[in-house]
């Protein structure tokens, strides 16, 4: 999630006041598919993802991957991974393009006792530093340094050890690198204030059923014994909430009606309660959820927070159901310190909102209206897009390429439901 993402010159053009309807299947998760791609870089006897979402950021990552050594086939949203990686440097000119590229560093390390990472940099929704990654690989025995731009990280020949890993903040990525770097480790490893979104729960699944001794996962204190190799695994990719909670909002911004397919409804738990506070009306079933919206959005306050609380990643776009809600609402962004990238382009589209500090006043109008507008990172452009399938007259939405890190298919899912949508130059 940079600056820097493969530009392109394509926009979205969207001609809002459609109610949306019918049915949507969700495909897997991009969060969730990134680590488990570099499990391949410790999973060298057999490996198979499915339900791969076919998005800019897995096909960088699966590039990254490539250029590692690990060779990885594509075919009908399976990938089959062969090989073990041959080098233990990943290359400037992809980890610039993906922040979560940062997730090869602890699984390379692993594999090769030693690995040297371009620093990712900073991105548009905040710093987004790395210690807590570089902390993960000190509490495992490894030598950490910097170096012209890299992160380098190595161990002695006995290799990686476990360790108490004692994170003072809470992160996905972190989270994500202390199982992925510890499993194979000697020993035993506590980590203590981890995560426990259902990305990290997937990840840690899969490598439960490659041999991975790994307990607490889903909680706050997760225990990994390592073992000494892991065995051939196929897995399959849990669907994506965000994309799904994205159409939810897409009904509640159209008065539509939506079945919402190929989901983990559980996932989705709390803002779906916040859904049904803003008026729309939920059927949940074991793989699917149906939404009718039928009336103008009533605002209700939300706080980002850590899962299973309200998820950042659906921030942007509930603040677009909340600029045309039937009044006042706040929202309090707690996880980066600058995701509010959407709220100017918002503000042409004819919201009324204002930020002090982390806090952003919504107060809800009858009516957006089309306007030319640029997405700056991936959540903001759907964000956008939501905005303008309600708004009155044709938006123009640029900075697309960030859409296309995340969405898979995106015009034809909203195109048969109702939207009119075109891609053009
Ligand atoms: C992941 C998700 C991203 C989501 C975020 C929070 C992926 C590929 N991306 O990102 O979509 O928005 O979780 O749910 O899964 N931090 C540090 N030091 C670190 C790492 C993180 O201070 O070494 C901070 C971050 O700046 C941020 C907070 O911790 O303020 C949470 O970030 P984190 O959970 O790590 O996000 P990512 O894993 O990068």
């Amino acid at each position: 999630m940079n600056d820097f993402s493969n530009e392109s010159n394509e926009k979205i053009f969207i001609t809002g006041g459609t109610q949306l309807q019918g049915n949507v299947r969700i495909s897997g998760a991009k969060n969730a598919a990134l680590p488990l791609m570099t499990l391949s870089l410790i999973l060298n006897k057999g490996f198979t993802l499915s339900n791969m979402p076919d998005l800019a950021d897995t096909r960088l990552m699966s590039n990254l991957l490539a250029e590692l050594g690990i060779n990885n086939s594509w075919k009908f949203g399976k990938v089959n991974f062969h090989g073990a990686p041959k080098i233990n440097e990943a290359s400037y000119e992809l980890v610039r393009q993906m922040r979560a590229s940062i997730l090869v560093l602890g699984p390379l390390l692993a594999s090769k006792g030693s690995a040297r990472v371009p620093l990712p940099g900073g991105c548009a929704i905040g710093t987004r530093p790395i210690d807590l990654h570089v902390l993960v690989m000190e509490a495992l025995g490894a030598n950490v340094y910097y170096d012209s731009g890299f992160i380098i990280a190595s161990v002695g020949s006995e290799g990686l050890k476990g360790g108490l890993i004692d994170f003072p903040k809470v992160s996905v990525g972190a989270t994500e690198s202390a199982i992925m770097t510890s499993v194979l480790a000697k020993g035993k490893t506590t980590i203590i204030n981890a995560a426990h979104e259902p990305e990290i729960v997937d990840l840690a699944k899969c490598l439960i059923s490659a041999g991975a001794d790994i307990n607490g996962v889903g909680t706050s204190t997760i225990i990994i014994n390592g073992v000494n190799e892991l065995n051939p695994v196929d897995h399959e990719i849990v669907p994506d909430r965000i994309e799904a909670g994205s159409f939810a909002i897409a009904s509640g911004m159209t008065k539509g009606n939506i079945e919402i397919t190929h989901i983990r409804p559980k996932d989705l738990e709390f803002f779906l309660k916040v859904l049904n506070y803003t008026g729309s009306e939920i059927k949940i079933d074991t793989n699917s959820i149906n939404i009718t919206s039928s009336k103008r959005p009533e605002p209700y306050d939300i706080v980002t927070q850590t899962h299973p609380g309200f998820p950042t990643d659906l921030q942007a776009q509930y603040m677009a159901l909340m600029s045309i809600a039937s009044g006042s609402a706040f929202i309090k962004e707690t996880i980066f310190e600058n995701r509010f990238m959407h709220v100017p382009e918002l503000l042409r589209m004819g919201a009324n909102i204002s930020i002090k500090n982390q806090i952003a006043s919504i107060i809800g109008v009858k009516e957006l209206k089309g306007s030319k507008v640029m997405a700056s990172d991936l959540r903001a452009s759907m964000s956008l897009i939501l905005a303008a399938l309600a708004a009155l007259g044709t938006s123009e939405i640029d900075g697309i390429h960030h859409l296309d890190r995340g969405y898979e298919k995106i015009e034809d899912k909203l195109s048969n439901l109702g939207a009119i949508i075109r891609r053009s130059k």
